[in-house]
């Protein structure tokens, strides 16, 4: 690393900025017909259009647009996965992005209180929060669920409850690979609501819901093969996710696995650099909220009643999947 490297750091936000504001002004949208010059796009969306031939040459120089003849257009990558209505979209996840800019500001107040931000968002505002939250996770699964479904065979599962399901993409794919398995999908009852429309009538035959506070419900006992728990436990704190392991050994049928979607540091805790950021995010927006190495997750599982405990990297993902079998006596 050298004083370039440093530079490079300084200016993460500055180009995440270029990014954030082209999604926000919907610019991938708009070029998604074919090569406009600055004047068009600026007329469209009554900008300067001076100024904003800037930000488009940055985003030809971030590879998100293609310059021909002083004309942009989307580049492929900005074409797959930035134009609104694509089907692997994830400009609604850029704006989950965005919107946290504000909370990473105050960064260094939170370090200096030892306290998170998490009662400065007013509660009328929570709820229009949720459902941009839940188009993000959508969006972020679509990155990791063709991953996930290499990795894992469920071919021996006849009941998974999606534990923390969100909006439920997990389960709208594991429904559609293997078509006689049953999802029991389990979140707050606010996000079930959510996640309810991600069903058409087909696979509904198939699906249950349950409202419901983890913290605070019981799963029910033996009625399980898998529990899949995708990005809950690093919400919460050791005391709090040995209780939800509990809960979930309750649920788990003889020989049911519990399968763990997460960040996973290393012992050090110092990579992958993506879960040690979420890491600082957690420490910003939750109380008690983390993110764990895989030795600290298979310690909480054994005590909890799991063993033969192993860890499945997703290529090219920055998350893993961390799989334990329920002892049997
Ligand atoms: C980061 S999202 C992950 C959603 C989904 N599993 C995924 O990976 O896309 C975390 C989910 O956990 C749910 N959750 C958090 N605390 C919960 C609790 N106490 N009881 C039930 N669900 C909870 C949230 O509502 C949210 O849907």
């Amino acid at each position: 690393m050298n004083g370039r490297d440093i530079k490079e750091i300084c200016i993460g936000n500055w180009k995440a900025e270029a990014l954030f504001t082209a999604n926000r002004m919907r610019i991938f949208d708009y070029l998604d017909s074919g090569l406009k010059s600055a004047e068009d796009i600026a007329g469209k969306l009554d900008v300067d259009a001076g100024f904003l031939k800037r930000l488009l040459n940055v985003l030809v120089s971030l590879g998100l647009l293609c310059k021909e003849d002083d004309h942009f257009r989307n580049s492929e990558i900005a074409d797959t996965f930035l134009v609104k209505g694509k089907e692997t979209y994830m400009g609604d996840l850029v704006a989950h992005f965005d919107s946290m800019k504000g909370k990473w500001a105050r960064l260094e107040e939170c370090i200096k209180k030892g306290e998170s931000l998490i009662s400065d968002i007013p509660e009328d505002q929570r709820a229009g929060k949720l459902k941009d939250f839940m188009l993000a996770m959508r969006d972020n699964s679509t990155l990791s669920i063709p991953t996930i479904l290499n990795v894992l065979d469920l071919s021996e599962c006849e009941n998974l409850l999606d534990l923390a399901c969100g909006p439920g993409s997990y389960s709208v794919a594991f429904a559609g690979r293997y078509e006689t398995l049953k999802i029991t999908l389990f979140d707050i009852p606010e996000v079930i609501e959510i996640a309810k429309q991600s069903f058409d009538d087909g696979l509904r035959k198939r699906i249950g819901f349950i409202g419901g506070d983890i913290t605070k419900d019981e799963l029910g006992d033996s009625l399980y093969d898998v529990v899949f728990v995708s990005n809950l436990i690093h919400m919460y704190d050791p005391w709090v996710i040995r209780k939800i392991f509990k809960k979930v050994a309750r649920a788990l049928r003889r020989d049911g696995r519990i399968i763990i979607h997460e960040f996973i540091l290393n012992k050090e805790k110092i990579l992958p650099l993506y879960g040690v950021l979420f890491n600082l995010n957690m420490m910003l927006g939750t109380v008690g909220g983390d993110s764990y190495s895989f030795d600290e997750i298979e310690g909480w599982l054994i005590e909890s009643g799991f063993n033969k405990i192993s860890k499945i990297d997703l290529q090219g993902l920055s998350s893993a999947l961390v799989v334990g079998r329920l002892k049997t006596i």
